[in-house]
């Protein structure tokens, strides 16, 4: 059987990573979360106070640029990698509200990119991989087999990440939530750098009504037609 390249690609918080998750499980392929790469260069970054409340070190944290080496291992308890920033698993500390608010600005900077693209690019050299992010049908694997986009209305998405959090023990508005997705949305969108746009020949799926089950279907019907 082909090996391929799947691209999951759309706004945040459309339940990407949990179909891609599924996916990969079920065809035998590798995961690769890149918003987790993003969010390990922002955890970084706040960590050693170059980004914050009204500051942002731009410079600063591209001349450490060489100080951050992200890496992914897989935890068989859970089921799925994770991610380890010079060595540390850093999973959970990667998916705080905190972190959310202050990744899209990191993730502007085309020197950020350019490393974590690069990354990506040689995860990706064997096929047999599903990567989901915002730019991996455009810029990091335009020539992927398959190319996804997930699509949600904003209420849809922030009802799903408030839930998320809630019942990871997180203490958070409803209001917070989607406030921080659609700002998210707008920067991801508007950016210089590889906005987030639908690549030409990627395929749309709005799942606000779909279950994950049907969603998971759907995909692995079109990715058997090229395997
Ligand atoms: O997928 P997740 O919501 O964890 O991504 C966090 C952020 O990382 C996005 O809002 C976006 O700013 C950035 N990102 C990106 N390119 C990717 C993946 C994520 O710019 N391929």
């Amino acid at each position: 059987m082909k090996k391929i390249i799947i691209a999951i690609d759309g706004f945040s918080s459309t339940g990407k990573s949990t179909v891609a998750k599924l996916l990969a499980k079920s065809l035998n392929y590798i995961y690769v979360d890149t918003g987790a790469m993003y969010r390990a260069v922002t955890y970084f970054a706040l960590e050693n106070d170059l980004i914050g409340d009204g500051f942002f070190k731009e410079e600063a944290l591209i001349d450490r640029l060489e100080d951050i080496s992200i890496n992914f291992k897989f935890n068989k308890e859970a089921g799925f990698a994770e991610v380890y920033l010079n060595g540390n698993n850093i999973e959970a500390d990667i998916r705080t509200l905190r972190v959310s608010k202050f990744v899209s600005p990191v993730a502007t900077l085309s020197e950020v990119r350019r490393k974590l693209v690069e990354q990506q690019q040689l995860m990706g050299r064997g096929k047999g991989i599903v990567m989901d992010g915002r730019d991996i049908g455009t810029v990091v694997f335009p020539d992927a087999e398959l190319k996804i986009f997930m699509t949600a209305s904003a209420e849809t998405r922030a009802k799903r990440r408030y839930k998320e959090l809630i019942d990871r023990g997180h203490k958070l508005s409803y209001e917070d939530v989607l406030e921080n997705v659609t700002t998210r949305d707008h920067i991801d969108s508007t950016r210089e750098d590889s906005p987030l746009v639908k690549a030409e020949d990627a395929i749309e799926i709005d799942n606000s009504d779909l279950t994950i089950e049907a969603q998971l279907e759907t995909i692995i019907g079109m990715a058997q037609k090229i395997i």
